[in-house]
């Protein structure tokens, strides 16, 4: 562990590291604005579960869940290939890529 922090790479790499997540900021953004995400959200009857900031639903807050997982995540979980402490989720995702990624794009954005 000690060695890896030495390693004078260490600083390019983090660079490289800032540089990538100052360019997905704004896109995750731009999702958030249009608004896609969230109307998904009440499309497929997430509501029926769950709740989200803006959002009337069910008992299962979303509050905050984009401090727990990332849009890669949250898209394998609705997909059922990932699973929250050793669950799948409830149910399969039933909308498109395009929906299915604007959803998780929007949910990791609630932090
Ligand atoms: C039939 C009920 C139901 C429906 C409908 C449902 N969910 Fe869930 N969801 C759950 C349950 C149960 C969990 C497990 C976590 C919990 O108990 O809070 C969960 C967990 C999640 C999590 C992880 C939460 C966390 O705190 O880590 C996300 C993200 C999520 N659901 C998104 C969605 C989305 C997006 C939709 C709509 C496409 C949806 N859910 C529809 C029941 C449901």
């Amino acid at each position: 562990m000690t060695a890896i922090a030495h390693h004078c790479s260490n600083r390019t790499l983090r660079s490289a590291l800032l540089f990538s997540f100052a360019l997905a900021v704004p896109a995750a953004a731009a999702a958030e604005d249009k608004g896609d995400g969230k109307q998904v959200f009440q499309d497929q009857k997430c509501t029926k579960c769950h709740s989200a900031p803006g959002v009337k639903g069910g008992k299962k807050d979303l509050a905050g869940v984009g401090k727990r997982h990332d849009g890669a995540w949250i898209e394998g979980y609705l997909q059922k290939k990932k699973e929250l402490d050793g669950k799948k989720h409830k149910k399969k995702f039933g909308g498109s890529d395009a929906e299915l990624k604007a959803v998780a794009a929007w949910l990791a954005s609630l932090k």
